[in-house]
């Protein structure tokens, strides 16, 4: 398939305030007369307050109605603003330029098909500009225009705009954008936005509409296999079973062979849907609805794949990030990381490196910050089909989400799999967890107790350990003192190592319970997110979580080891509940007020809750 002129043109327009980025994007809409006269009065009149063009109607004001924008002066979000000309429709992203709003402009980027950069004529580039390419770039936007904007305000001066041409082409060359178009513009007049000015004689390209309504953006290589994540499985009723999702790459005809991935299996496309209408073929972008035959076993995230050109499928990748969380991103903690249809849980292993947007440099980095961006190596819980992000961005594309707080955490692209893992099998073993716990006549499981340190869950762990010991069930308790001076030994307290204790713990307790035991967890376990990752990795019910409470003014005068006293003092640091969080379970399945029950009670309550 050659290069194709889609019917929408995607963009994000990258700047700030100060480029005059509003003005070119309302420019645009009134140029093309995408704006109503009600909008324009109220705009004449919005002009009057908050304008900064006198009397007469600043068109920034067009942009969507961002009130904050307005009061302040900047803009605070991504908009997306769509218009057309009778060539062609055009979605744009308004991405604030501001370095606190790089996610932002990851956000808007990670869809489009260009980006507009803008420059200040008088400044030139500007560190900004380099981060706002390096991020496009990142985000596989290949095509760019450098709009030199101000022209008016340096006399359409050439070789003003000249030496910014050459010195955006340095930045983008190192990152690998070549499709660079550089415009002289004003987007207070208009020139060369929407109509040619007689102010620059020395141009004799495009303005930047008509380049937009024209740019041909190219298709990734033609030729490419067949690949449709499967988004939804549509089963109106019991003889119907279709697969919906969007064709990702290639195309497909009734009768192709197909393997769904991972699981392998092989079957016929039986008939495609495109809307209500059935087609003998559907290609790129299509949504798509396939019904197979046989009917194989299908499930939402599963990629269909041309039969005879296998999907790459893999469970540890180096890839990039962009953190866009407030919290930093901890090494070791689990995530939930969506890639194309598919969810699974993920942790980055390792930071390689920091990138420094300004300049291109790799910097050393133990954490990542909100805006930052790095490369780092990722493993996820199950194996999954995917492409590099240079190859296909909707099959290398993905986010993280945080799982305590469902929020995004990062916008990230595969850049390869790392090979290591792929050659380590998992081994079946005939005993399996069931057979262990009958033989002990018991249900395995797992009661995690979490609390801060002397709410009293060293006593009530050992107490339970006892009672079940006493009925002669199967038990082991770990302790988190103990563990720390054996398998834990080389972490300390701070965030990255309580979570990297967490989840060593959480595995052990997890290939105990598949040994057929009931395991006591006694750590502090401060936080929600390794709990929850810790729940995860257990069968529905294995899992007790156990809230330990007791306020902090208790746990610090009960102070057994006298570790409160010495944390007070600024003698010990990061001590969970003076200079270290503990976040309180949301629904734990037993709660336990050691201020108000007895280590007795609190074990006759516990008992119950065991199967
Ligand atoms: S966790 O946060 O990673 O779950 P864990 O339960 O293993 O902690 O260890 C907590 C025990 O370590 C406490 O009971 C206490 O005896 C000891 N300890 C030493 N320093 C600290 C500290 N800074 N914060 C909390 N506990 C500490």
């Amino acid at each position: 398939m050659g290069p194709v002129v889609p019917p929408t043109l995607r963009f994000v327009l990258c700047g700030s305030v100060d480029d005059g980025k509003s003005t070119v994007i309302g420019r645009l809409l009134h140029d093309c007369r995408q704006v109503s006269s009600d909008e324009l009065t109220r705009i004449e009149r919005d002009s009057a307050r908050y304008g900064t063009q006198g009397m007469a109607a600043d068109l920034a004001l067009l942009v969507d109605g961002l009130r904050d924008e307005r009061e302040q002066g900047i803009t605070i979000d991504v908009a997306y603003r769509s218009f057309e000309t009778p060539r062609r429709r055009f979605i744009v992203a308004d991405a604030p330029g501001h370095e606190q709003y790089t996610r932002n402009m990851a956000t808007g980027g990670s869809t489009a098909d260009l980006a507009v950069v803008l420059v200040d004529a008088r400044k030139g580039v500007l560190p900004q500009t380099a981060r706002h390419t390096r991020i496009a770039a990142m985000f596989g936007v290949c095509h760019v225009v450098l709009a030199v904007n101000k022209m008016d305000l340096v006399e359409w001066d050439r070789d003003i705009f000249e030496s910014i041409r050459v010195s955006y082409g340095g930045i983008a060359g190192e990152v690998g954008l070549s499709a660079i178009e550089a415009i002289p513009v004003s987007a207070l007049t208009g020139a060369n936005l929407t109509r040619n000015s007689a102010s620059a004689p020395w141009y004799d390209g495009p303005t930047l509409l008509a380049h937009l309504e024209t740019v041909v953006v190219e298709e990734s290589p033609g030729g490419q296999p067949f690949r449709m994540p499967v988004q939804y499985v549509n089963r109106p009723h019991a003889d119907f079973r279709g697969y919906c999702g969007r064709v990702a790459a290639g195309a497909v005809a009734v009768g192709d062979a197909v393997r769904i991935s991972p699981a392998g299996t092989e079957s016929r496309v039986a008939s495609i849907l495109v809307g209500n209408r059935t087609r003998h073929r559907a290609g790129r972008g299509d949504a798509v609805t396939l019904t197979l035959a046989p009917d194989v076993d299908v499930t939402r995230g599963d990629v269909v794949v041309d039969a005879d050109e296998a999907i790459e499928v893999a469970d540890q990748f180096q890839a990039r990030l962009v953190w866009m969380h407030d919290e930093p991103l901890a090494v070791g903690r689990p995530y939930v990381m969506k890639l194309h249809s598919r969810e699974v849980g993920a942790a980055v292993t390792r930071i390689r490196h920091r990138l420094d947007v300004s300049n291109g440099n790799e910097l050393a980095a133990s954490v990542l910050h909100l805006n930052d961006l790095g490369t780092v190596n990722l493993v996820t819980n199950r194996p999954v089909p995917f492409a590099p992000f240079d190859e296909s961005r909707a099959l290398g594309g993905f986010i993280l989400i945080d799982r305590a707080t469902n929020a995004t955490a990062a916008a990230g692209t595969i850049a390869f799999p790392l090979m290591r893992a792929a050659n380590v099998k998992w081994q079946h073993m005939d005993v399996s967890k069931d057979v262990r716990s009958r033989l002990k006549l018991q249900r395995a499981q797992c009661v995690w107790l979490t609390g801060m340190s002397a709410s009293g869950k060293s006593t009530i762990a050992n107490l339970l350990d006892r009672r079940l010991t006493v009925e002669g069930r199967h038990t082991y308790l770990l302790d988190g003192d103990n563990v720390r001076h054996g398998l834990c030994r080389d972490l300390g307290f701070t965030e990255a190592d309580r979570v990297e204790n967490i989840r060593r713990v959480a595995e052990v307790a997890r290939l105990m319970v598949d040994a057929g035991l009931i395991v006591i967890v006694s750590f502090i376990s401060p936080f929600r997110s390794e709990r929850d990752y810790a729940r995860s990795l257990f069968e529905p019910g294995e899992f007790k979580e156990v809230f330990v409470d007791a306020s902090l003014e208790v746990c610090a005068e009960r102070d057994p080891k006298g570790l409160y006293a010495k944390a007070l003092r600024g003698e010990i640091r990061n001590f969970t509940g003076v200079d270290s969080p503990y976040e309180r379970p949301e629904h734990p399945d037993l709660h336990l007020n050691t201020e108000e029950l007895s280590p007795a009670e609190c074990i006759d309550l516990l008992s119950h809750t065991l199967d």
